[in-house]
């Protein structure tokens, strides 16, 4: 039964995952330079948002979209049943006894957006996107580790190149601030690094730890909620998972973020102090990036999610070139083509299928696939 169930899915979505993949191309884009600017920018007398009213409200807006989705589902699946009991069935699957499962990811992730915030607080958009991309070989490591996953020699060369195709975008590209020869010269001696530990920049450590931290974070989260995810899509909707997640996150958002961490400065200067509306754009893509991520992870799996994240990168360059007219370097321009070209490897045999990005079945090896999808069929 489960493995019909598990087939139909897969077999029904898969388009849900490529169209998700897309999005977050374009929500990933966006919100780095959006969100650094409501971080770093002009504030008005003085007063910056705080980062934990943020993650906050980021949940509740999940938690309120992720409810309506599930009730949708439920709504689908008994079209004649009455309100107060499609509300008994909604409150049943959200309160399960297995929803404690989320308890674990929900803190994980409130942790690792609180982490975000910090870090893109005190690094430039640059440093910290190159950072923050290590998440692609955490994420495969915590699928090897946690998993099982085992990874060809190709694929593991795709990873390395993608690193580095998308690190030589960043540091060579428009966005650079500084020569881009510097910047990678810089990079590889690892001076950035050592530049940061010894005359650091107001805050430029913590930034650094936060980022290589969130990335850690990212891996292994988005590793655990995908097992969790696909070994019960059949019996319990993404979006029941996601308000579970929502739900839980509530807490330590709530709890730890506002009222411990900063429950002082909120009782001064009230809930929204700082509050204008590149905060609430801010807010609003990282809810909207929430739920496709939920999407990419359940339909297209992690290293596709992944994979979208690092394309976004080169969509952002080629864009601003395009739209804004400036220069194309080589190096960068050399970079978003050795991200495509790890994309090709990764995915591997044929570029002809409907997807230019690898799915979960294709990212897996045969071991892993049976660890993983027992139930699913072979893909082609
Ligand atoms: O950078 P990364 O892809 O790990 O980001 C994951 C983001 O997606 C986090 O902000 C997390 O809160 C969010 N997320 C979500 N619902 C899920 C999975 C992730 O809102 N089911």
């Amino acid at each position: 039964m489960l493995g019909n169930a598990m087939r139909q899915v897969d077999l029904r979505r898969p388009e849900a995952g490529n169209w998700a993949l897309i999005l977050l191309v374009v929500q990933n884009s966006a919100l780095v330079m959006v969100m650094h600017h409501s971080r770093n920018g002009p504030t008005e007398q003085g007063t910056r948002y705080l980062a934990s009213t943020a993650v906050l409200l980021v949940e509740a807006i999940k938690l309120l979209f992720s409810l309506v989705f599930a009730t949708y589902d439920i709504r689908k699946s008994h079209p004649s049943s009455s309100a107060s009991h499609i509300a008994t069935l909604l409150r049943r699957s959200v309160f399960a006894p297995d929803s404690w499962k989320l308890i674990l990811p929900a803190a994980l992730y409130t942790l690792q957006n609180s982490l975000v915030y910090a870090a893109i607080s005190n690094l430039d958009a640059v440093t910290f996107q190159v950072t923050y991309q290590l998440k692609i070989l955490t994420t495969v490591l915590f699928s090897i580790l946690l998993l099982g996953t085992s990874i060809s020699s190709r694929q593991w060369l795709s990873l390395v190149l993608l690193t580095f195709g998308v690190a030589l975008v960043q540091v060579a590209g428009p966005l650079g601030s500084e020569s881009w020869k510097d910047r990678l010269t810089s990079l590889i001696q690892g001076d950035l690094l050592l530049e940061a530990f010894e005359a650091p920049a107001p805050g430029a450590v913590k930034g650094l730890l936060a980022v290589l931290s969130a990335a850690v974070i990212s891996g292994l989260t988005c590793v655990y909620f995908e097992k969790l995810v696909k070994d019960s899509l059949a019996t319990v909707s993404l979006w029941t998972r996601n308000v579970q997640l929502s739900f839980f996150s509530l807490f330590p958002a709530l709890f730890v973020g506002v009222l411990w961490q900063d429950g002082a400065a909120i009782a001064r200067d009230g809930f929204f102090a700082g509050y204008k509306p590149i905060v609430w754009i801010t807010i609003a893509l990282q809810a909207i990036g929430g739920l496709i991520v939920a999407v990419c992870i359940a339909y297209a799996g992690n290293v596709a999610k992944n994979f979208a994240a690092s394309l976004s990168i080169v969509v952002s360059y080629t864009a601003t070139a395009i739209l804004f007219g400036t220069p194309m370097t080589l190096a960068a321009t050399g970079g978003a083509a050795t991200v495509l070209l790890a994309m090709y490897l990764y995915h591997g045999r044929s570029m002809s299928r409907t997807s230019l990005l690898p799915t979960s079945k294709e990212r897996v090896s045969e071991k892993a696939s049976k660890a993983i999808f027992q139930v699913l069929p072979p893909s082609r």
